[in-house]
């Protein structure tokens, strides 16, 4: 075992803001999982690879729906995010089955010698500095007539002032705090990785057709649903380790008693009314040879 770092106490508790019920949390992202595995071919498949695997949500289910000899490999850069997913395959009794690669992007070979039928990835390849090498990598361990299947959000659909959730509440004294706030939040999710915000969907085409690919499908998947967020959720969750939570960003905007009358004008607002929920997702596959 390896010590916690920033994914694994992501994974176990700031991804849950301060909600009890965790499952419930998860419920998007299980649905997103769900269409992910539903366009890969499984059912006749020896080996696949779940890239940037966390806790093993892709690769973990996939094993389920995947011939029971199948070898699944999972890999990560964070040792203890893989810990998490050992210990969740050995609940599911499925350990001999799974292989852990421990894996530094910038390697000329990240993978090792293993050679796989289907590579499965979600919310992982937006971490990767270098994509394009890293889709490259992708094919070089794919057998011939192998698929890539992939998931990754597109986040400048709502990470803007103008689409982001507080842009519906109606809160005209604090719209100097609210653009701040969303400049901390935006800045660091462009900090922490290049996450979907400047990248084009027709980028990742390119690359998936230099690394070699052929039958490339992506499709994007925009979302604008009014509802209403759940209060733990819209203060506490954090998108991902690197970003704060809104509560979070709002201590570098206004002090505690600032906040108190911020958060009751907030909380008036999310009582009364719905709001547009944003949400954009590109899911892709390609084939090698
Ligand atoms: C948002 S989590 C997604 C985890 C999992 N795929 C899921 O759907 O729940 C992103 C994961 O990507 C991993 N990751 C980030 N950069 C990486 C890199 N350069 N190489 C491998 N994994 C990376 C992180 O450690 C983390 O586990």
């Amino acid at each position: 075992m390896t010590g916690p770092d920033e994914w694994s106490n992501w994974f176990q508790y700031s991804r849950f803001g301060r909600t009890t019920d965790r499952d419930d949390a998860l419920q998007i992202v299980f649905d997103v999982r769900d269409r992910l595995l539903a366009i890969a071919p499984l059912r006749e498949i020896d080996s696949l690879l779940d890239f940037g695997c966390g806790d093993g949500l892709i690769g973990l289910q996939a094993a389920l729906e995947t011939p029971p000899h199948s070898r699944i490999y999972f890999a990560d850069q964070s040792e203890s995010a893989l810990d998490l997913c050992r210990e969740n395959a050995r609940r599911m009794n499925i350990e001999s089955r799974c292989r852990y690669l421990h894996t530094d992007c910038r390697d000329t070979y990240p993978f090792g010698n293993i050679s796989v039928e289907c590579i499965l990835s979600r919310a992982a390849i937006m971490y990767v500095e270098d994509k394009s090498r890293l889709l490259a990598s992708f094919y070089y361990i794919l057998k011939n007539g192998g698929h890539l299947c992939f998931c990754e959000p597109i986040n400048k659909f709502r990470m803007s002032p103008s689409t982001s959730i507080l842009s519906d509440y109606e809160l005209p004294r604090w719209q100097s705090e609210i653009k701040r706030i969303y400049e901390i939040l935006c800045s660091s999710q462009r900090k922490s990785a290049n996450l979907m915000c400047e990248i084009a969907p027709e980028d990742i085409v390119q690359w998936l057709e230099d690394a070699g690919f052929q039958d490339i499908v992506c499709f994007a998947e925009y979302r604008s649903l009014v509802g209403r967020p759940g209060w733990n959720e819209l203060l506490y969750v954090r998108a991902n380790p690197f970003t704060p939570s809104l509560f979070e960003a709002a201590q570098d905007v206004m002090d505690l008693n600032a906040w108190k009358m911020f958060e009751a004008e907030l909380h008036a607002e999310w009582n009364r009314r719905n709001v547009r929920r944003r949400a954009a997702l590109l899911f892709c596959k390609a084939r090698k040879g």
